[in-house]
C-alpha cells in the first residue's frame, strides 16, 4: 500500500556524496542505495525547501545498470555504496560529475576533459583498511551507524590483507576489551602485512594510496603532465610520505626539491628514504608554508590535498607565484572545483594569464562514489 508520504520517482543520475538523484514537483529528492534509471517507491526521511531526502520502498522498476552487489554484506555495511551498480556505470557517472562539478563552479572555463582513466582492479584493489572489534564482532561500520557488520571476507580488499582477518581478530580479541577497538591493516612498503590498534596516542600509518594499481598509472601521468621543461625548483604540497616527491626528484635531476607535509610520521619515513642533498623535506602546514615560500616563474607545483582541498589563501598563493605550470591531484571534485575558482579569479585579479590546460579523472576506489582527479594548469 502507498502511504501519502510515499511518493514514485525515476532517478536521473548520482551526486556526489553517492546517492541518486530524482525531481519531483520542484523538489531535488537524494535517495540512497538508488541507481540511476530506477524507478523508485521512496519516503522521505528529510523534506527541506527545494530539496528532500528519502529511502527506498520497493524497486518498481531496476535501472538497467542495477545489479545484485558481489559482496553478501554491501547493503548493510558502510565501506561500499555503489557495490549495486554496474562498473561501467559507475565510471560513467563519476565522469559526468567530475565535469559537471568544475562546470557549476567556473561556468566559463574551457579545458579539454580527458575520459576517465578505469582501475587495473575493479575488487582486490585495496591494500588500507580499518576494521573494528567490539563484542565478539569483527567487521566495519554499518552504514550511517556504529553497529559492526561482521566480515570474513572484503572483496574490495588485496587477498594478502584478508588472509589475515582470522589472526587480526584473534589479536583483537586477546585484547579481553569491552572498548569498540579501532584496527589498521595494511601492506607495508616491504609487502608485509601488518596491522594493530588505532588509539588516541597513535592513529596509524597515516595516509598512503590505497590503490597500488592504479596509482602507477596516476604517477605517470602526473610526471607526463609536468612535461620535459629544466624547472628551477619543483614543489610537492601534501607530500605525504613521497609518493610523487621522488618519482619528480628522479625526473627533474637539475631541479631543486621540496616536499612540504603536516603529518610527522609521514615526513619521517619521506625523510628516512630521502638521500638526495637537493631534497627537502618540511613538516609544515602548506598555508603556513606558502606564507614564507618563493615559488617563481620557472618552477612547478603539484598540489595532493585531502578531501577538503587547499584553501583560498593557497590559490592566491599559486596563482601570483606565477609558476609555469601547477599539477593539482584532487579526491574531491567539489573542493577541487571552489580551489580552481579561486585560482582562476585571483589570477584574473593579478592579471596573470593561466589555462587550465586539461584535466581527467581517474577510478581509483571502485564500487564507492570517490573519485580522483588531476588537472594540468599553466601560463598561457
Ligand atoms: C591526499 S594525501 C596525499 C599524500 C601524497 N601526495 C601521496 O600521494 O601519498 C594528502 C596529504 O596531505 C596531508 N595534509 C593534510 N592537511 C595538510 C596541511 N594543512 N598541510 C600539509 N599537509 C597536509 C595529509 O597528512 C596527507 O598526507
Amino acid at each position: 500500500m502507498v502511504s501519502s508520504s510515499q511518493i514514485k520517482i525515476k532517478i536521473e543520475k548520482l551526486a556526489i556524496g553517492g546517492a541518486g538523484i530524482a525531481r519531483h514537483d520542484g523538489l531535488v529528492i537524494f535517495v540512497p542505495q538508488a541507481a540511476p534509471e530506477d524507478e523508485l517507491l521512496v519516503e522521505f526521511t528529510n523534506k527541506k525547501k527545494n530539496f528532500a531526502e528519502a529511502k527506498i520502498v520497493e524497486i518498481l522498476k531496476p535501472g538497467p545498470s542495477r545489479r545484485t552487489p558481489p559482496c553478501p554484506v554491501a547493503n548493510v555495511c558502510g565501506g561500499c555504496n555503489w557495490q549495486h551498480i554496474t562498473e561501467e556505470e559507475q565510471r560513467r557517472q563519476k565522469e559526468s560529475l567530475v565535469l559537471e562539478t568544475i562546470k557549476k563552479f567556473n561556468p566559463t572555463l574551457e579545458f579539454e576533459y580527458l575520459p576517465l582513466k578505469e582501475s587495473p582492479r575493479v575488487f582486490r584493489y585495496r591494500n588500507r583498511i580499518q576494521p573494528k572489534y567490539h563484542n565478539g564482532k569483527f567487521g566495519f561500520f554499518a552504514r550511517n551507524s556504529h553497529d559492526i557488520v561482521e566480515i570474513t571476507d572484503c572483496p574490495i580488499t588485496e587477498e594478502v590483507l584478508t588472509a589475515k582477518f582470522p589472526e587480526a581478530r584473534a589479536f583483537a580479541e586477546a585484547k579481553k576489551s569491552k572498548d569498540l577497538l579501532r584496527m589498521e591493516m595494511y601492506i607495508s612498503d616491504q609487502e608485509e602485512v601488518r596491522f594493530g590498534l588505532i588509539t588516541d596516542e597513535d592513529d596509524g600509518i597515516g595516509f598512503s594510496q590505497v590503490n597500488r594499481f592504479q596509482n602507477e598509472d596516476l604517477l605517470k601521468t602526473a610526471l607526463e603532465w609536468a612535461g620535459d621543461h629544466q624547472y628551477e625548483h619543483v614543489f610537492d604540497l601534501y607530500a605525504g610520505s613521497g609518493n610523487f616527491t621522488f618519482p619528480l626528484a628522479a625526473k627533474y635531476k637539475n631541479s631543486g626539491i621540496t616536499a612540504v607535509e603536516l603529518n610527522p610520521k609521514l615526513v619521517e619515513r619521506g625523510r628516512a628514504q630521502n638521500k638526495d642533498k637537493r631534497l627537502r623535506y618540511f613538516l609544515s602546514d602548506v598555508e603556513s608554508y606558502m606564507k614564507r615560500a618563493s615559488v617563481g616563474k620557472q618552477d612547478l607545483v603539484l598540489l595532493d590535498p585531502p578531501r577538503a582541498g587547499a584553501s583560498e589563501y593557497i590559490m592566491r598563493a599559486l596563482a601570483a607565484s606565477q609558476a609555469k605550470k601547477i599539477i593539482y591531484i584532487s579526491c574531491h571534485p567539489v573542493s577541487l572545483a571552489r580551489d580552481l575558482k579561486w585560482f582562476f579569479e585571483w589570477s584574473q585579479k593579478l592579471g596573470h594569464k593561466y589555462q587550465l590546460a586539461k584535466v581527467q579523472a581517474f577510478e581509483m576506489f571502485p564500487q564507492t562514489d570517490h573519485v580522483e582527479t588531476i588537472a594540468e594548469l599553466r601560463v598561457d
